[in-house]
């Protein structure tokens, strides 16, 4: 299956298992870590045709997601002489792909980039729309540029390695996509599961082609694409009380997508019925639903410093029933903190 994202002379293709081979007249460098690169590297190697191919491998983990990484990249990209025509391959999740967009979009000012993601929320969501950057002290993701890259390869032999936690943390990406946009998708995920394979391509493929649209429709988020940010407005807060260090993002996200929909029922937009369904799902994945608020007070304070409230206004991505979406920004503090307590 290909999946065509349309941003004009940026538009790109999202190939669903068509990996057959990546043939290139000019310098290639793949960028990936030891855990990627130990069990998917010789397989990509194996697809390659290019003129000459380097392989560049930073240390794995979100920590190394920052300037001095992008720095070692960047150099190794100079030692092996790659020009203006060369291209990067990002093979890993997340991390990788984001971290490669961004060196591509600044080597000699700015060369093109393939994605090959291996994880699940990667090729889901992170591989495909062009966000791309680093975190640093101030927060995650806040240095970076918006870089389309040229393909995008999601190849679900890939994910038969990931660990189960890292498989269901990119399943709550997709049933926060189905939750938003798509009631038939959504009720489709209640009956199937996604450890079937075929089940799994259909699933990729319908994310895919949600992000395929809202990314088309608005590359920058200046709207529609907010909404992909349902559950992180709460998630956000709960990965800094938590130091990033007790939940995954997909888990994160997951939590924050029940406590949205305790606000959208609150606001009459969601049934309690349908905010159970939803939990459901996600329990189906054995993804967390809960979280103890310490201080209602600090967790509110907090939405604040998500780079998203603009203008002392916190964003929230609501969903309207299941399949549709508000968007709401006038959310009185004590509605909000009676949903905290
Ligand atoms: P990750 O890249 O850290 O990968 C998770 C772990 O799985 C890592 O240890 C990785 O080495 C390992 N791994 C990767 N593929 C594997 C495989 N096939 N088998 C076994 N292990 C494998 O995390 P992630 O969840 O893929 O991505 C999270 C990152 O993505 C965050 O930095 C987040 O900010 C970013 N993100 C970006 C976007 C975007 O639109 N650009 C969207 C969502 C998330
Ligand atoms: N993951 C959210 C986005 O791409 O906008």
């Amino acid at each position: 299956m290909q999946i065509d994202i349309n941003l004009q002379e940026k538009s790109y293709k999202v190939f669903i298992n068509e990996l057959k081979k990546i043939s290139l007249d000019t310098k290639v460098a793949i960028v990936t870590n030891p855990t990627v690169s130990a069990l998917h590297l010789d397989t990509l190697l194996g697809k390659i045709a290019a003129s000459e191919c380097f392989v560049i491998t930073i240390p794995d983990g979100e920590q190394y997601k920052n300037f001095e990484t992008i720095n070692t990249i960047l150099e190794e990209c100079f030692t092996h002489r790659l020009d203006r025509k060369s291209v990067l391959i990002a093979l890993g999740g997340g991390v990788i792909g984001d971290m490669t967009g961004f060196v591509a979009s600044i080597y000699q000012r700015g060369i093109s980039f393939i994605q090959v993601p291996t994880t699940l929320l990667a090729q889901v969501d992170a591989s495909v729309g062009g966000k791309t950057g680093i975190n640093n002290k101030f927060g995650k993701n806040l240095v970076g540029a918006f870089w389309q890259p040229r393909a995008v390869y999601c190849e679900t032999e890939f994910l038969k390695t990931l660990p189960k936690r890292e498989f269901s943390a990119g399943v709550a990406e997709m049933i926060k996509m189905a939750v938003t946009f798509d009631k038939d998708f959504f009720e489709w995920l209640e009956l199937n599961s996604l450890h079937v394979e075929k089940n799994l391509q259909y699933a990729i493929e319908k994310c895919v082609k949600i992000k395929a649209d809202v990314v088309s429709r608005d590359e920058r988020e200046e709207g529609i694409r907010a909404v992909l940010n349902y559950g992180h407005t709460f998630c956000h807060v709960i990965e800094n009380e938590t130091n990033y260090s007790t939940y995954l993002h997909g888990e994160g996200v997951a939590i924050g997508m029940v406590l949205a929909n305790s606000l959208a029922n609150r606001l009459d937009l969601l049934s309690v019925e349908e905010g159970k369904r939803i939990q459901n799902v996600l329990e189906k994945y054995d993804l967390p639903t809960s979280y103890t608020i310490a201080s209602a007070e600090k967790f509110y304070d907090s939405f604040f410093l998500d780079k998203k409230s603009a203008n002392k206004k916190i964003k929230f991505i609501l969903p309207k029933g299941i399949g549709d979406f508000a968007i709401k920004d006038d959310i009185s503090k004590d509605v909000l903190l009676e949903i905290l307590q």
